[in-house]
């Protein structure tokens, strides 16, 4: 089977939130679409090692916030390649509510609604939400190929669209010999201290893994 021709299909870049208990939480999904348009049906596919899973399940309500082109990578970093099982990824951050959920104003929309039934495949729980509350804002959405190509941004394996050897076709490919690229999310260090010289408690700016795991492109 050539499973690079999932790699031919189209998505968008979305942080899915929810509430966990009283504490706002959330991660990155691509894996979002309509499924209906009246009344307005959407699915979102969240792996089941994923604290955001859990939540959604005992909230039985979420948020989808769509990315753009100029979000920070370091929002990216926090919501997709980091747990709130260790976190708390709302500290600091500014969001408004809606429909009971978490909302980014930094983002080209969101919609908000009710878990209305959900499908469990071997890995990944299908939600299904009706959209209660939605809200259209300025800014071009990032679409996954972007995020790819052009932010040099990778996907963690609880992604379901993950390929083992995504970094090295959307990032390492892109640097050049005397690059160091972070094998966990797929930054490209720029800086002006050679990466040699940083200190050993440096970590990645996007998914905050030690030096480390950098490796030379
Ligand atoms: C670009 C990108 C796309 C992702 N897509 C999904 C997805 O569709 N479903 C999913 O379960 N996880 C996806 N992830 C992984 C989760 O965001 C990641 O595992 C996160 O750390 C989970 O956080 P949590 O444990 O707080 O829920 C994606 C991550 C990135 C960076």
């Amino acid at each position: 089977m050539d499973k690079s021709v999932f790699r031919n299909m189209s998505y968008g870049v979305y942080i899915v939130t929810t509430m966990d208990g009283m504490r706002p939480t959330g991660c990155v999904a691509n894996s979002c679409m309509q499924i209906t348009s009246d009344p307005s049906v959407v699915a979102v596919s969240i792996n089941h090692d994923n604290y955001t899973n859990k939540c959604i399940s005992e909230s039985k309500s979420l948020a989808v916030n769509i990315l753009t082109e100029q979000t920070d990578m370091t929002l990216i970093g926090r919501f997709g390649f980091q747990s709130a099982k260790d976190i708390d990824k709302f500290e600091g951050i500014a969001f408004e509510w809606a429909y009971g959920n978490p909302v980014f104003t930094d983002s080209c929309g969101w919609f908000a609604g009710d878990v209305i039934g959900s499908y469990e495949t071997s890995t990944h729980t299908v939600f299904f939400v009706e959209v209660k509350d939605a809200k259209s804002l300025p800014g071009t959405p990032m679409t996954y190929a972007y995020y790819h190509k052009v932010k040099n941004g990778t996907s963690p394996k609880n992604a379901p669209t993950y390929q083992a050897d995504e970094p090295a076709e959307s990032s390492l490919e892109a640097a050049s010999a005397s690059r160091w690229i972070c094998s966990i999310c797929g930054y490209i260090y720029e800086g002006d201290v050679p990466f040699e010289e940083l200190p050993d408690d440096w970590v990645c700016p996007v998914c905050k893994q030690p030096k480390s795991v950098f490796k030379k492109g």
